[in-house]
């Protein structure tokens, strides 16, 4: 997720170490490029590397920029590679105008070709790019910084947060719809960043800034009004954070901060690419017609990356087109068929996973399509397989996968509908409710964050023997996920099974020391109802995680973890944040290295 940070003093010329300082404090979200901008009497000086602050750092080292007022950026990539050219602050043909932002310009691709059409050049592939070039049109016509930079936001569409410097006024004008943005207030100072943490070595009076405010910030006042103009007023407060523990946003833990980040994570995975009036599917890469030539369809994962490719390929089992998911360590010596109508689907949060890898490249020595799903631009799966799909959940710094695992399978629900559409030349049965239930699950997410009783189910079982998992068709995979957070990061004995495989072995592990996790979806429930009652014939502590509307499959349950009710086939998403939930109380119960479970990694790079 990039950040942003900005620095308004007056002639001082503390801007450059106070703003490497807040980049620096802004590294925990992640990021592949880093730059500053600083006004030094002119215009703005640019400087900017792809790769890690300390390489900013050696540069501004042989030619440290005087001046007070500064913007800084840490960029994670969504349009374009990490390079020199792609990191921010981003200028206009003339370089009068630097220009930093977070989140997506969707209507960037017209806005960048009517700007070409008047003569302006570009040199990123960046969306970032067409803000600068915008206002030094307005600039252009004679009209001041301020008007220039609120004419060019009404232009936008999509999410942001932007902070901009010109070669006029002593002063940042920025502004936040979708992405956060907050005013730190120092003695005569003021600082902008994406999170507090930025500047939390210098301030800790902040004032945060709502969707819709336009603040302009000079060496010894700040105005923040409307996009109208009309002023508003907006409380000083103090935060009360160690700066040791910002880093995680206030967290105890990455892993519960980037559960938390669902909501917005999913936001972000879904962001134009969907349209549940119309049914729509706009895969930016992958117009209508692009899989025509597919006959089928093989995942190739490792982990929870694979458990989100068993979902792709049921989704697509449904919908009639053949597939099938493969664990990325096993394909190579599985030897399945593959033709060049086959297309090899490698999902990978990190993009590097070295059994992935190998898996896609012997695919693609067969003469098979490869498409990476990935979060990560300019990874290694993304530059070696034909084509790549972005999950766009921001970066993930705890080793345990959750938020991507929700963008993943939200991902593979948009591909998995646009090959069916491509290959079967029809819509797949409820394509519309289920892109509904899609939209809808940002905000179900947070229900759940809001109300789960996570904790106090983990406590209630916290000495237990081992913990089952069991879900039957589109869950059966989000069983398995569950049961592999829970030993990953707590370190106890977790399996997750078919529910109706219970009863073909694994029962005879049940017994009142064993607690029964049984994830219900509103589909075929009473058949995972049977196998919750064989579990409970033996004393098994049995937990629904059911929406209420399953009424019979929480009656029968010691313990309910409730999700909201949607459409079977994205239930498993809800179910499993629960279930991150579970694992997360039950390791911190233990006292566990949650964020570096021991023995494991957050990239594995070795077959
Ligand atoms: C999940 O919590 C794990 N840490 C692990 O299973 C992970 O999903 C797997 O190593 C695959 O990683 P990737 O998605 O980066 O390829």
């Amino acid at each position: 997720m990039c950040g942003i940070i900005a620095r308004v003093g007056g002639d001082d010329d503390g801007a450059v170490d106070e703003l490497l300082t807040g980049l620096e404090n802004l590294e925990y979200r992640g990021y592949d490029s880093a730059g500053l901008a600083i006004k030094n009497g002119g215009g703005p000086e640019v400087f900017k590397r792809e790769g890690k602050i300390s390489r900013l750092k050696d540069v501004l080292a042989d030619e440290t920029p005087d001046g007070g007022l500064g913007i800084g950026h840490t960029r994670w990539s969504t349009h374009g590679p990490p390079t020199d050219a792609n990191a921010h602050p981003h200028t206009d043909c003339t370089g009068d105008v630097a220009v930093v932002h977070n989140g997506i310009v969707e209507n960037y691709d017209e806005l960048k070709t009517d700007l070409a059409d008047r003569g302006h050049e570009f040199e990123s592939d960046t969306d970032t790019e067409v803000i600068p070039h915008l206002v030094k049109e307005q600039l252009a016509d004679g009209v001041d910084p301020e008007t220039a930079f609120r004419r060019t936001i009404e232009k936008l569409s999509g999410s942001y947060a932007v902070a901009m410097i010109t070669d006029r006024e002593h002063a940042v004008y920025a502004t936040r719809r979708g992405s956060p943005l907050v005013l730190g207030v120092d003695d005569g100072d003021y600082f902008l960043a994406s999170d507090v943490p930025a500047f939390l070595d210098f301030t800790d009076d902040v004032v945060y800034l709502d969707d819709g405010d336009v603040v302009v910030v000079e060496p010894d006042d700040y105005r923040i009004t409307t996009p109208d103009g009309e002023a508003v007023d907006r409380s000083v407060q103090t935060v009360e954070w160690d700066p040791e523990d910002a880093g995680k946003g206030g967290y105890d833990h990455y892993m519960l901060k980037e559960i938390h980040e669902q909501p917005a994570a999913l936001r972000q995975t879904l962001r134009g690419r969907a349209d549940p009036a119309t049914g729509d599917i706009r895969l930016e890469d992958f117009p209508a017609g692009s899989f025509a030539g597919v006959d089928r369809v093989q995942f190739v994962a490792c982990g929870t990356s694979y458990h989100a490719g068993l979902v792709g390929a049921q989704f697509l089992s449904d919908g009639g087109v053949p597939a099938r998911a493969f664990l990325a360590s096993e394909y190579a010596t599985a030897q399945p068929p593959v033709d060049e109508r086959t297309l090899v689907v490698g999902v990978t949060q990190s993009g590097e996973t070295a059994d992935t890898l190998s898996a896609l490249r012997r695919a693609n020595a067969s003469g098979a399509a490869t498409l990476a799903v990935t979060n990560v631009v300019g990874s290694t799966a993304a530059r070696e397989c034909d084509d790549a799909l972005f999950i766009r959940a921001g970066p993930e710094i705890g080793v345990a996968a959750t938020k991507t695992f929700s963008s993943q399978v939200v991902s593979l629900a948009l591909l998995g509908e646009r090959i069916v559409r491509d290959v079967t030349g029809t819509r797949s049965e409820n394509a519309r409710e289920r892109l509904d239930a899609l939209s809808n699950l940002p905000g179900h997410v947070q229900q759940i964050l809001d109300y789960t009783s996570a904790r106090r189910v983990a406590e209630r079982y916290r000495d237990s023997e081992a913990y089952f998992f069991i879900g039957r068709g589109a869950v059966r995979p989000v069983a398995r996920e569950g049961a592999l957070k829970f030993k990953e990061i707590s370190y106890e004995h977790a399996e997750g099974f078919a529910a109706g495989e219970l009863k073909h072995g694994p029962l005879a592990l049940v017994t009142p020391d064993t607690p029964v996790f049984a994830v219900f979806t509103g589909r075929n429930d009473e058949k995972t109802l049977g196998n919750v009652k064989e579990a409970e014939a033996r004393g098994a502590p049995v937990v629904a995680v059911a929406s209420r509307d399953q009424e019979a499959a929480t009656q029968y349950a010691d313990e309910v973890l409730t999700v909201p009710d949607t459409h079977p086939d994205v239930a498993g998403v809800l179910a499993n944040v629960q279930l991150q939930l579970l694992s997360y109380h039950a390791a911190d119960l233990l006292d566990r290295a949650i964020d570096k479970p021991r023995n494991l990694a957050k990239s594995v790079t070795v077959e």
